[in-house]
């Protein structure tokens, strides 16, 4: 018998609470009891962003609401930049163009953040942007793009939005829209929110709520002004994804009773570990900006990533690859979530073993012991 650990950044495991609330009989969305839970779990989001706007749940995938990102806040041949530096860059630009929108792609080698002087270029050469789109946090290359420069940028121009893609930043990072001047921010419930997948949350600032009106966009179910009007009242336009909703009110509360200046650290405590192991491993990180979601790393140049994922898997450890031409090349370990610290060392000790068994002769333990030097350290300090 070997046991499933899922270390993919999506899914990811699911802690017992939301295990528990998913698995309860299903409630009517049209009751007052329903009503009550999911003002509750609005309430709760709006703690975790740190906010008192409106912050909408669609039932959907997280690309749902990147697409109500687009449709209800621009208009056909707007100007929009978007920072492409991977697999989730490419789809703020392909959903971009899919409704008319005018993209500036700035492409940028993946693993690469982007370059201030070059954003400030494009910028000066285009003063009538209307928004700029990024990641937080580019889940392919496990990279992490600065938004307060972003910000500064997009408030120096006369109408641009500031949208945000922070699908897996959220529940990692203290992401608060209004505090780093965020318009829109987008995310999904199967990443460090710990659900599985099936809603996105979408948050509005008051200079994207002014485009409301003006945005002729065909939209239908993606439509914020129809969601705003229901879910301020603890309602939604159509039928609700209940049972995670529910499990969504559930994991939150553990947020907010970890703290988030505490999930912030412990995220990157995590990802210290693993960075730091693979490094002592001799492998090379692919980003040269790393997020606290996720590592991705390369595998020695003789080892394709993809059998050393299935020799992984035999051990019972699942970690996703490579996407485009880096497949066969990285392998991605999630720790964004339901992982604490011992999670980790098991996956840097799975790695460890799977390195030697396929030819590469590391000093076993060399990886897990520098994980739990850094771990020791930090638990020192606390
Ligand atoms: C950064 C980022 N953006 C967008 C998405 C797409 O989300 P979904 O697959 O939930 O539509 C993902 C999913 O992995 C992601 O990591």
């Amino acid at each position: 018998m070997i046991k499933e650990r899922l270390f993919t950044p999506g899914p990811v495991p699911l802690p017992p609470q939301v295990i528990k609330a998913l698995g309860q009989q299903i409630i009517h969305h049209r009751t007052p009891e329903f009503t009550q839970i999911f003002l509750q779990t609005r309430e709760n989001l709006q703690k975790l962003l740190n906010t008192n706007r409106d912050v909408l749940m669609f039932a959907s995938s997280g690309t749902g609401a990147m697409e109500a990102s687009i449709v209800n806040f621009f208009n056909e041949g707007d100007k929009v930049l978007v920072i492409n530096a991977g697999k989730f860059g490419e789809r703020w630009r392909d959903l971009g163009k899919t409704f008319g929108l005018n993209v500036i792609d700035y492409q940028i080698e993946w693993g690469k953040t982007y370059d201030r002087e070059k954003v400030s270029q494009i910028v000066k050469e285009n003063p009538d942007l209307k928004g700029i789109l990024v990641q937080h946090s580019e889940t392919s290359t496990t990279t992490l793009h600065d938004l307060n420069f972003l910000a500064q940028i997009s408030n120096s121009l006369e109408d641009c939005l500031l949208v945000v893609d922070g699908i897996t930043s959220v529940g990692v990072y203290k992401v608060f829209p209004e505090e780093i001047g965020i318009d829109i921010l987008v995310t999904g419930s199967q990443k460090a929110l710990m659900l599985p997948p099936g809603l996105s949350i979408l948050y509005y600032s008051q200079k994207a709520e002014n485009r409301l009106e003006r945005s002729n966009l065909p939209k239908y179910y993606f439509s914020v002004k129809a969601e705003s009007k229901k879910q301020s009242k603890g309602q939604t336009a159509y039928t609700p994804a209940i049972n995670l909703i529910i499990a969504l009110n559930e994991s939150l509360k553990m947020i907010l009773e970890e703290g988030l200046d505490n999930l912030e650290k412990r995220h990157s405590i995590l990802a210290d570990m693993t960075r730091e192991a693979m490094k002592e491993l001799g492998l090379k990180l692919l980003s040269e900006s790393p997020a606290n979601s996720a590592t991705g790393v390369f595998t020695p140049e003789n080892i394709d990533a993809d059998k050393f994922r299935k020799e992984l898997q035999k051990i019972g450890v699942r970690v996703a690859g490579g996407q485009d031409h880096l497949k066969g090349k990285i392998i991605r370990i999630a720790h964004m979530g339901y992982f604490d610290y011992l999670d980790m060392i098991e996956v840097i000790s799975a790695v460890e073993i799977t390195l030697y068994k396929m030819g590469y002769k590391v000093e076993l333990g060399k990886g897990v012991k520098k994980a739990q030097e850094i771990l020791l350290n930090n638990l020192q300090e606390q």
